[in-house]
């Protein structure tokens, strides 16, 4: 699809929404239902020109990438886990809570896994020199943590909500709030990634990255749930997002190179 100029949100939606009928009107005809992101999604505008176009090879790596990187509890402070208290004073924003179990396809405990967040602060910015639009860098927020995965698979952040913010995918486009994801298996060659998104987001059906995943229940999968069991009083708030890494109910995992 021939793309010029910059599009609008209307122009965007238009296109989320018939590329969704779309998928609806072959899931009725008997489709199969597609669990992964569609890579050649053109609302999508900035992956354009850098989504894949050749089918996936398996790899034959070296021995030493099925190897390493190997993480254990010493390689992982547990202060790392808590995004709130990488500097002298208190990040500005909503402190919340992010929780779940890694998992495999047959429910069983991912134990031992890295997992890694970063994420934008309160405002909606990031610290990173491509992100220069005008909401205020907070001090006392850096946005990245990692922890280790327990026997049952739990991980556990403290974070602050990150806000929504704009990027250039077309005029008025906004992500909508979320905190990418990543985890890296054994081997750096088992790395996935991906984005968790909070309910109730009102940009959803805006964003060509949420929609790429045309599948509704699979989009829903990667939104946590809000868990008053989670929240702490006088504290923060508690959300819950669990990640399976294979399976029909598997978590959307994004390819290399998306960078929003
Ligand atoms: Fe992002």
């Amino acid at each position: 699809m021939a793309v010029t100029g910059i599009s609008d949100q209307e122009q965007i939606s238009g296109e989320i929404a018939s590329i969704q009928a779309e998928y609806e009107a072959g899931l009725a005809n008997g489709a199969a239902v597609n669990n992964r992101t569609v890579l050649d999604y053109p609302p999508y505008r900035s992956s354009l020109l850098r989504h894949p176009t050749k089918d996936l090879h398996h790899s034959d790596p070296e021995t030493i990438e099925l190897a390493s990187p190997a993480f254990g509890h010493r390689d992982v402070d547990g202060v790392e886990s808590d995004l709130t208290i990488q500097h002298s004073g208190e990040p500005l924003g909503e402190r919340i809570v992010v929780t779940g179990r890694v998992l495999d396809g047959d429910g069983r405990p991912v134990r031992n896994q890295l997992v890694e967040v970063w994420q934008a602060n309160a405002g909606g910015r990031y610290i990173h020199k491509r992100d220069q639009h005008p909401a205020p860098i907070d001090p006392n927020f850096t946005g990245t943590g990692r922890t280790i995965t327990d026997d049952d698979g739990n991980y556990r952040f403290v974070t602050i909500k990150p806000g929504a913010y704009p990027w250039r995918n077309h005029t008025n486009a906004w992500r909508p709030a979320h905190i990418h994801f990543s985890m890296f298996g054994n081997a750096f060659t088992q790395r996935i990634i991906t984005q968790m998104y909070f309910p109730g987001d009102p940009l959803f059906p805006l964003d060509p990255i949420y929609n790429s995943i045309v599948d509704p229940a699979a989009r829903a999968r990667l939104v946590a749930n809000y868990d008053h069991s989670l929240t702490s009083p006088e504290w923060s708030l508690g959300y819950r997002w669990d990640i399976v890494l294979t399976g029909q109910q598997s978590t959307w995992f994004e390819s290399e190179g998306v960078d929003a």
